[in-house]
């Protein structure tokens, strides 16, 4: 690895649903009420995918507008990542599927499966490739319609879900201490799979009937258990990555966290002594979009002017996996 490469952030983008389904919907069809779901979660509604639209579709269109904002043409893209826990399809990648509506042909393509932590995941991947200096331009993309995982008759979890897509252009700039991705910090912990999963087999028991009606096919989540072990892992991985890079919490001008939960944010930033102003929030509107959560906080953040080139962003996430992971941005 030389060190005269880095990995800037060019561009970014973002697509989210049209349609709102907001808590006084769900409260027409659940056990539930706006006051529970704001005062344990922050929700106040999220995005619903239409009938024609995937993550795939998303994708392209986040996809796109990244390109757009870096005046990079698809046939530069060297290699398009998607990370994603709702697949158009099993196989191919959702990748593939954005590749050929981009026509970004000169692309390797090819989906991440890390779940809530699969942007960072990828983003991590992508740091590898341009700071070898192997490739020049890498669009990763963040995309879930979760809206097609989740049990609507759970209240315990479908009130948390949301769509969208969130996408950043990297490209490798040849300058010592430049601006662009200065850590990623990823990790997994299989042991704590059942904490949140989909459990219907796929390859382990084919797909069945009974897993069908017994409801496998959408998300299962110990939630307390789930909350203890995210505010542990997304502090420590946030700490540690300002250790590697010889940062101070003070240095930090933005946290930019998954979104999974106000509460577990709240407590995250109060472990680090970091003041609520300075961390991006927009899980009332959009509540949990998985993989897509950070890269619709960066968009965010980079098209309203709340970072600025020199400022330095801290991102941390948490998933299913268990994974997490953790990234130094300086802009
Ligand atoms: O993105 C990946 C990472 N995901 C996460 O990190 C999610 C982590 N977990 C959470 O965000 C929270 O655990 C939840 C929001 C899922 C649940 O909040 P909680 O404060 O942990 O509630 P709980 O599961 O302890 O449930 C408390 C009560 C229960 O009733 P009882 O047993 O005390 O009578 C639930 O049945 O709240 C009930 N409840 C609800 N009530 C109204 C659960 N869901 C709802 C609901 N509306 N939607």
């Amino acid at each position: 690895m030389t060190d005269l490469n880095t990995a800037v952030v060019a561009g970014t983008g973002a697509y989210l649903p049209e349609k709102i389904l907001t808590n006084q919907d769900l409260e027409k069809s659940l056990d539930t009420s706006d006051a529970w779901i704001i005062e344990r979660t922050g929700i106040r509604e999220r995005r619903i995918a239409a009938e024609e639209e995937s993550a795939s579709t998303m994708a392209a269109k986040a996809g796109k507008q990244a390109l757009e904002a870096a005046g990079v043409g698809p046939e530069d893209v060297d290699m398009i990542i998607v990370a994603t826990s709702s697949p158009d399809v099993l196989f191919p990648s959702t990748a593939c599927f954005v590749q050929n509506e981009l026509q970004a042909f000169g692309s390797a393509a090819y989906d991440i499966s890390a779940v809530c932590s699969g942007f960072l995941f990828g983003l991590s991947i992508a740091e590898q490739y341009l700071k070898t200096g192997r490739y020049k331009h890498i669009l990763l993309i963040g995309s879930e319609v979760n809206s097609r995982i989740v049990d609507w008759t759970d209240r315990s979890t479908c009130i948390l879900f949301g769509d969208g897509a969130g996408a950043v252009l990297l490209k490798r700039v040849e300058q010592k201490n430049a601006s662009g991705v200065l850590s990623t910090h990823i990790y997994s912990d299989g042991s704590l799979s059942d904490l949140i999963c989909v459990p219907g087999g796929i390859g382990r028991t084919g797909i069945n009937k009974q897993d069908i009606d017994d409801k496998k096919y959408s998300i299962k989540m110990s939630g307390n258990a789930t909350f203890k072990v995210a505010v542990k892992r997304m502090t420590q991985v946030i700490q540690e990555a300002l250790q590697f890079n010889d940062l101070g919490i003070e240095d930090i001008g933005l946290l930019i966290p998954h979104q999974a939960n106000e509460r577990i944010i709240r407590a995250v930033a109060e472990r680090l002594k970091y003041p609520m102003e300075k961390v991006l929030m927009n899980i009332h509107k959009y509540g949990n979009t998985s993989a897509a959560s950070i890269p619709i906080g960066i968009n965010e953040a980079w098209r309203s002017g709340r970072v600025q080139p020199g400022d330095t962003s801290v991102l941390g996430a948490v998933g299913a996996g268990l994974t997490w992971g953790s990234a130094v941005i300086k802009w």
